[in-house]
């Protein structure tokens, strides 16, 4: 057997194309990875990570140093580079080691050392370099550049791979300044020829090895198979081993990075979501990280009072937080005021900016941010716009578990593909959709994903707002919005912002065609905010009104009244708002027979009430029988199909001293519908109805509760005396 492989081995040899020099494949462990970077960003961990995924080993060098100028993710004046390069190099006396320089801040591998050096051995030179569609920085040295028959043809120097003494007598002779270019120090190597030879240099001109972004976004594209991802260029067919966002492609290499290497896949899903966790399990509730959580209301919007009564229903402890309140209407102030009054004392501290002290929008985020900057406790600052509602109790501690310097919560809109998200950006910086936006937003995708813009809510490291975002503009821009002007500058700081969609959390109100001159203005919301309305103001048990057949008011009276339905529509607080709005309107009729508010101006059976249409709310009614009566009649009287017209839908008032009761009559409808606003027992004494057909009565009906019966011929009724208190109802007459 042994003799068999021999002779095979032989074979192979003595055919090898590549002659003498190939002695098989480069052992991994004669591979070094060499990167400069001076500060530990988002960028840089993330090429670690990837680097650490396929176990390539890496030395980091100039770790302490300062830039020569540069944000963190544009890589340092290239001079410093190659001093850097030159000074390791001294150190590898290995003749057959290889180094690989690359970039780190915007540099992914996107695959591992074996595949690399394998593709470096096939290119059959010494030293290798990256290509570019683009000649940088010198146009004119375009002719001395070789001709190469297919591919790029200009030199990329943030990244190469080859020998160490090669790579040793490629930079012996730098001597320049650290903000000298690199770039244009190797290529005056690369074009002058006798250079290129005798250090034996090539580009990896159809980026086999390296793929840079710039001016080739249109290549590459993400490459999904077999439970794997990487990056292919579809102009060359290869795959490329390292990914390089030079240049402006910041916002790619971020896009890809979401990927690659298979951090998320169709197989696995996530596989970084619970990496580098935080976990708050466990912590006495005195060892909770102190986080401020900045509410910022900027403009009139709707359920205000909600917004408050979730942040009360946070899962967190409120000794660690300190609220910072931005108010700048004074149509809110009412709402703030009685949040406090009620609250103030359960957290550890409270700052309220209100509409006189006449700060304008940015400055609060700065004063926020500042709250948290000063206070050395403070670990997180988690801002919330005011019409942004939070549903997972849990966001603030499954956000700060996720242990990421920025990071927001996905928010949708009910039945719209609006999110408080991007995925891409414009060319003129403006909203672009990402090739993965909707299925992120479906949830088709779950993960954590680096965008471009967050807004609404998210949190922030105390430690990010103290470094990297420590600036005080950092909302402030000549041309951009603030919002969009925030996370232009998070990004150019190199601080990633993460969206997760790992859980639900919640929603963001529609602020369009919010009118506040009303006292309780959310009533008006069921068209602009429908699911929001709903929840406010449909009882809980509605839904089981259609799913449990019927509810006959049986289960009151012991004689049922037959064909009279009864069932729970309302919660207290839509009959308290209904109340509340009719009061404050005032302006109830007189009782009397003459009534100009109705056609013909007469009515037969007066009472004292308040018409809907007289607080502008016919068009809310209408959709509220639509959406919420219709169904009921429909399946209680089958056959039955009505458009929920109505004529007359209004509140009526009934006190021992103005109108205890009304007399018996018909009603001018098909049917009826009567809902009980208040308590009998509680608010009054008295009341209900009694059908005389069938001499029985509705004697306690329930708060939020309607009475559904035919409005002629057979139900004749009357309304009961209340003899104390009073009672409100809200009746309309349904036709057809
Ligand atoms: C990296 O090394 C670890 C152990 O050292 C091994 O389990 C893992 O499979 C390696 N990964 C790759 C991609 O080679
Ligand atoms: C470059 O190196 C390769 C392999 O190491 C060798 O085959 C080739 O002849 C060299 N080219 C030049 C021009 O020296
Ligand atoms: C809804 O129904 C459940 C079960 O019948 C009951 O416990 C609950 O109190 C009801 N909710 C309201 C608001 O009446
Ligand atoms: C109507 O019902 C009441 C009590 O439910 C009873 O006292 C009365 O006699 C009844 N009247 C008629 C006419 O049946």
């Amino acid at each position: 057997m042994r003799g068999v492989l021999l002779v095979l081995a032989g074979l192979f040899a003595s055919f090898s194309p590549l002659g003498c020099d190939q002695q098989g494949s480069i052992p991994e462990g004669d591979l070094l990875v060499l990167t400069v970077a001076s500060q530990e960003t988002d960028g840089f961990r993330r090429f670690l990570r990837s680097a650490k995924h396929f176990n390539y080993t890496i030395k980091v060098l100039g770790g302490g140093e300062t830039w020569e100028g540069g944000d963190y993710i544009s890589p340092p004046g290239g001079g410093q580079k190659v001093r850097l390069l030159k000074s390791a190099l001294e150190d590898i006396q290995e003749e057959n080691k290889v180094i690989l320089f690359v970039d780190s801040y915007d540099v992914i591998f996107s695959s591992g050392p074996k595949e690399l050096l394998k593709k470096f051995q096939q290119a059959k030179h010494r030293v290798v370099f990256s290509a570019e569609t683009l000649i940088w920085p010198d146009r004119h040295l375009e002719d001395k550049h070789p001709h190469v028959r297919e591919g790029k043809r200009f030199l990329g120097a943030g990244g190469f791979i080859g020998y160490a003494p090669n790579l040793k007598k490629m930079v012996s002779d730098w001597s320049g300044a650290d903000s000298d270019s690199d770039q244009l120090y190797f290529t005056k190597i690369y074009i002058n020829p006798e250079k290129r030879k005798s250090i034996n240099i090539t580009l990896d001109s159809k980026c086999r090895l390296f793929q840079n972004l710039h001016g080739a976004l249109d290549e590459v594209v993400l490459k999904f198979e077999d439970g794997r991802v990487r990056a292919r260029n579809v102009l060359y067919d290869t795959l490329p081993v390292i990914i390089h966002g030079n240049g402006p492609t910041k916002l790619q290499i971020n896009y890809l990075g979401n990927y690659i290497p298979n951090l998320w896949t169709f197989e696995t899903g996530c596989t970084i979501c619970n990496e580098n966790l935080r976990p708050l399990s466990g912590l006495q509730e005195s060892e909770y990280p102190v986080v401020v959580i900045g509410i910022f209301i900027q403009q009139p919007t709707p359920f205000v009072t909600v917004f408050f009564e979730r942040l009360l229903n946070l899962k967190y402890p409120k000794n660690r937080i300190q609220l910072f309140i931005y108010n700048q209407e004074s149509h809110h102030e009412p709402h703030v005021r009685t949040f406090l009054e009620y609250h103030e004392s359960e957290y550890q501290g409270v700052k309220l900016i209100g509409p006189e002290e006449d700060i304008d929008p940015v400055t609060s985020r700065n004063i926020g941010f500042e709250m948290c900057r000063d206070n050395i406790d403070c670990e997180y600052f988690f801002s919330i716009d005011v019409d942004v509602v939070l549903k997972n109790e849990d966001t603030l501690r499954i956000l700060i578990e996720l242990n990421k310097p920025f990071i927001a919560p996905m928010m949708t809109k009910p039945g719209r593909l609006w999110t408080n998200f991007w995925g891409a950006l414009s060319a003129d910086g403006y909203y672009a959709r990402s090739e993965d936006y909707v299925d992120i937003v479906q949830g088709h995708r779950v993960g954590l994903w680096n965008v471009p813009y967050v807004s609404h809510i998210f949190l922030i490291k105390a430690d990010a707002l103290r470094t990297d975002l420590k600036d005080p503009d950092l909302f402030e821009s000549a041309t951009l919005d603030p919002d969009m002007a925030f996370c232009s500058k998070v990004r150019n700081k190199g601080v990633f912002m993460f969206v997760t969609n790992m859980h639900t959390y919640g929603r963001v109100l529609s602020t369009e065609n919010y009118q506040t001159n009303h006292l309780h203005n959310d009533l008006w919301q069921m068209f602009e905010n429908p699911v929001e309305w709903e929840e406010r103001y449909i009882h809980e048990n509605y839904s089981k009104v259609l799913k449990d057949a019927f509810i006959e008011t049986k289960q009151q009276s012991p004689d049922p009244c037959p064909d009279v339905y009864w069932f729970p529509v309302f919660t207290d607080v839509a009959c308290k708002h209904l109340i509340e709005e009719m009061e404050h309107f005032g302006q109830w009729s007189g009782g009397g027979n003459v009534d100009n508010r109705i056609q013909g101006g007469y009515e037969n059976v007066p009472t004292i009430d308040i018409h809907m249409n007289q607080i502008g709310y016919e068009k809310e009614w209408h959709k509220f029988l639509l959406d919420y009566v219709a169904p009921v009649t429909e399946q209680m009287y089958p056959g039955y199909y009505t458009r929920a017209q109505f004529d007359l839908a209004f509140v009526v008032r009934y006190k021992p001293d103005e109108q205890p009761a009304l007399r018996p009559h018909h009603d001018a409808s098909t049917f009826t519908i009567n809902i009980a606003l208040n308590q009998v027992g509680i608010d009054y004494q008295g009341g209900g109805c009694r059908f005389l057909r069938y001499n029985c009565s509705i004697k306690a009906p329930r708060r939020g509760w309607a009475l559904m019966h035919p409005g002629r011929l057979t139900h004749y009724h009357e309304g009961l005396p209340t003899v104390e208190g009073v009672r409100y109802i809200v009746v309309s007459f349904v036709d057809p």
